[in-house]
C-alpha cells in the first residue's frame, strides 16, 4: 500500500495562499473522514511554518470543522515545558486550540513533565496504545492524518539524517538527540513506522533555504531516501506536498 502511493506536489507563491489550500483540504477531509468513520485524527508539527495554517484553522475555516470529533496529537516535541517559546504544543495552543470549542480531551499533547525524554516517549506511546487500542496491543494504528515539516538538513518530525531511531520497527515513540547544530536538543519524536501508516500525510515546507533539499527530494528520490528522513516518509493514501512555487 504505502509503496504505491505517488507523492503530489501543490506550489504556490505565498505562504498565505499554501496555507488556504492546506486549510480547505484538512476541512474536506475532516469532514469526509467524520461521516465514513466517526471521527478525525491528526499529528501536528511544530516549526514555525505551519503557524498561519493554524490560526486560519481557529478562524476563517473554524465553523466548518465538527470540533467534537476531531483529535488533535503532535508528530514531536521538544523536551521542555508546555509553556516555553520552544514548545511545540505552545505554539499550536496559541495560534490554534485556545481559539476553538475543541472538547480539552480530544487534545493529547506530548508530555513533557516526567524527569526524562524517554519516560515522555513511553507515556506517548502509552496513550497512543489507550486511544488507538490496537487488537493486540501492537498493530500499528492509522492517523487519518499527518503533518509535516522539513529541516534544511532534509529532518523531518524529530527524524535527523544518520539517527539510529531511522531503522525503529516496534516503538511507535522514542525520545531523540537532536544533532550539535539543532535546538533545543532533546526531543521526542513518533517514529517512521507509525507515520507511515498515516492515510493521508501533508508535507508543509516553505523557504529559500529549503529549495536543495527539496529538489533533492523530488528530483532523485531514491538517491534522497538514503539520506533524508523527509524523503522516507510513505502514506497509506495520499502524500501531498505543499511548497513554494519556483519561477
Ligand atoms: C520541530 C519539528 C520539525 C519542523 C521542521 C521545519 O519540532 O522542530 O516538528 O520537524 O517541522 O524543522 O521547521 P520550520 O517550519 O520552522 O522550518
Amino acid at each position: 500500500m504505502g509503496e504505491s502511493v505517488k507523492p503530489e506536489v501543490h506550489s504556490f507563491k505565498t505562504l498565505r495562499d499554501a496555507s488556504l489550500a492546506l486549510a480547505e483540504r484538512i476541512v474536506e477531509t475532516a469532514r469526509v473522514a467524520i461521516e465514513e468513520h466517526g471521527q478525525y485524527t491528526m499529528a501536528l508539527s511544530g516549526g514555525k511554518t505551519p503557524e498561519l495554517l493554524y490560526s486560519l484553522l481557529a478562524s476563517e475555516f473554524s465553523e466548518r470543522m465538527a470540533w467534537n470529533s476531531i483529535h488533535l496529537f503532535w508528530v514531536d516535541e521538544r523536551f521542555v515545558p508546555q509553556d516555553h517559546p520552544d514548545s511545540n504544543f505552545r505554539m499550536a495552543y496559541h495560534a490554534w486550540i485556545s481559539k476553538v470549542p475543541i472538547p480539552r480531551q480530544n487534545i493529547h499533547r506530548i508530555p513533557t513533565e516526567t524527569e526524562t525524554p524517554e519516560e515522555a516517549a513511553r507515556s506517548y506511546e502509552k496513550n497512543l496504545k489507550e486511544f488507538f487500542d490496537p487488537p493486540d496491543n501492537k498493530s500499528i494504528p492509522a492517523f487519518d492524518a499527518i503533518l509535516l515539516g522539513v529541516g534544511t538538513d532534509g529532518h523531518t518530525a524529530s527524524l535527523f539524517p544518520g539517527s539510529r531511531v531511522l531503522g525503529e520497527k516496534s516503538r511507535w515513540v522514542v525520545s531523540v538527540e537532536a544533532p550539535p547544530s539543532v535546538f533545543p536538543k532533546k526531543r521526542i519524536t513518533l517514529t517512521l513506522p507509525l507515520i507511515n501508516n498515516s492515510r493521508e500525510v501533508f508535507f508543509f515546507a516553505f523557504g529559500d533555504e529549503k529549495k536543495n533539499v527539496l529538489r533533492a527530494i523530488f528530483e532523485e528520490p531514491e538517491k534522497a531516501k538514503k539520506v533524508y528522513p523527509a524523503a522516507m516518509v510513505k502514506a497509506r493514501e495520499r502524500l501531498l506536498w505543499y511548497v513554494e512555487k519556483r519561477t
